[in-house]
């Protein structure tokens, strides 16, 4: 992939970020969601590359856009697949609370881990424990033998999740190990980058949540040297065993095995993503651990801040824009007005 692709993706997720931040605190999740959608799909379809979504909002049938299949960019480039996630975090959003990113990567054709849209179970670590997981091993196995690599105490380990009731029993057996657990609402792929970030002060992601998450995480895990591991698994183990979720589940299981997976079975970094030469691009909507929010500073300025990663030569950029929104295209402004 091009270089030069890097500043181009970094525009996309910048005019999801802008276009949802009007949306910030409106309590309204859904409206965020559009807009950030159609400020992607906009701003891809002015990128030159021969683009294809692999991870998307949904199938075609649920999703009018920025569906699995749809191909975007003006077809004057290179083949890649864009996995999306134009709001990690559409209820932050809504409810005015911290970390919503709008997030993408790109890799080469073929490299991304086609999976249907179900949970997965994650575990993610930081680039000084890599090679130390393994999820057929008890949480608190792995946690000892990565805070060995990393030259934690476990009393100085910190292992980040989401605050779902679904954590909660294993957030109990965390602090009885001693560590400090950092328990975040939502945003998975934003708590998988900020574990392998150089500066980081978390050493461990474990949870569970979506699988096209899951992908875009390994995407950014596998270009900063980190290690990941996930397991698909079935609705109802995961959200209650009801009727409804039994159904679910066991379409999910069925989709799996036509895609060549299983449910349950270990999913290795490099079964995720086959290579590192990706370009991920994530722009803060609200503050977080990981990027500042869209700002106003005037009425007619917004500030944004964006970390774009390329994974062919590791590089890790910070770009804060200031938008004038005076100048921008007209149909992006009038997403972000809307
Ligand atoms: P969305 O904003 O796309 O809903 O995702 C937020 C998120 O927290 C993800 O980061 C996570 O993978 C997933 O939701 C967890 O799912 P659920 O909200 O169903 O527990």
């Amino acid at each position: 992939m091009r270089r030069e692709l890097a500043i181009e993706f970094s525009r996309v997720t910048e005019a999801a970020a802008l276009a949802s931040s009007s949306w910030i605190g409106r309590g309204d999740k859904l409206a965020a969601d559009e807009a950030a959608v159609e400020a992607m799909r906009l701003s891809l379809n002015e990128t030159d590359i021969d683009g294809t979504i692999v991870i998307g909002e949904g199938e075609i049938d649920e999703a009018p856009m920025l569906y699995i299949g749809e191909r975007l960019g003006t077809g004057n480039g290179e083949a890649v697949e864009i996995a999306v996630d134009p709001i990690d975090g559409t209820r932050m959003v809504a409810m005015g609370q911290p970390n919503a990113v709008a997030v993408m990567a790109v890799a080469d054709p073929g490299v991304l881990l086609k999976a249907p849209d179900m949970y997965m179970e994650k575990l993610v670590v930081a680039p000084g424990a890599k090679g130390k997981i393994d999820l057929n091993d008890t949480l608190e196995e792995n946690i000892i033998r990565c805070a060995e690599a990393i030259g934690k105490p476990l009393s100085e380990f910190v292992v980040m999740t989401l605050a779902k009731p679904r954590h909660e029993a294993i957030i109990a057996r965390l602090h009885d190990l001693g560590v400090r657990v950092h328990a975040i609402p939502d945003g998975d792929v934003a708590a998988s980058v900020f574990v392998c970030m150089p500066e980081r002060e978390a050493d461990m992601f474990y949870g569970i949540g979506g699988a096209p998450e899951g992908v875009i995480s390994a995407a950014v895990v596998r270009a900063l040297d980190g290690d990941m591991q996930g397991r698909l698994l079935p609705r109802y183990e995961v959200k209650g065993d009801t009727k409804e979720h039994r159904i679910i589940g066991a379409d999910e299981t069925r989709r799996c095995h036509e895609m060549g997976l299983a449910t349950h079975a270990i999913l290795k970094l490099e079964d995720m993503v086959s290579n590192d030469n990706i370009i991920f691009s994530a722009t803060g909507i609200t503050d977080g651990d990981l990027l500042h929010g869209v700002r106003r500073a005037k009425d007619d300025i917004l500030y944004t801040e964006t970390l774009v990663i390329r994974g062919k030569s590791r590089t890790v950029r910070r770009i804060e824009s200031a938008h004038y929104l005076r100048r921008k295209a007209d149909n992006l402004l009038a997403i972000i007005n809307k």
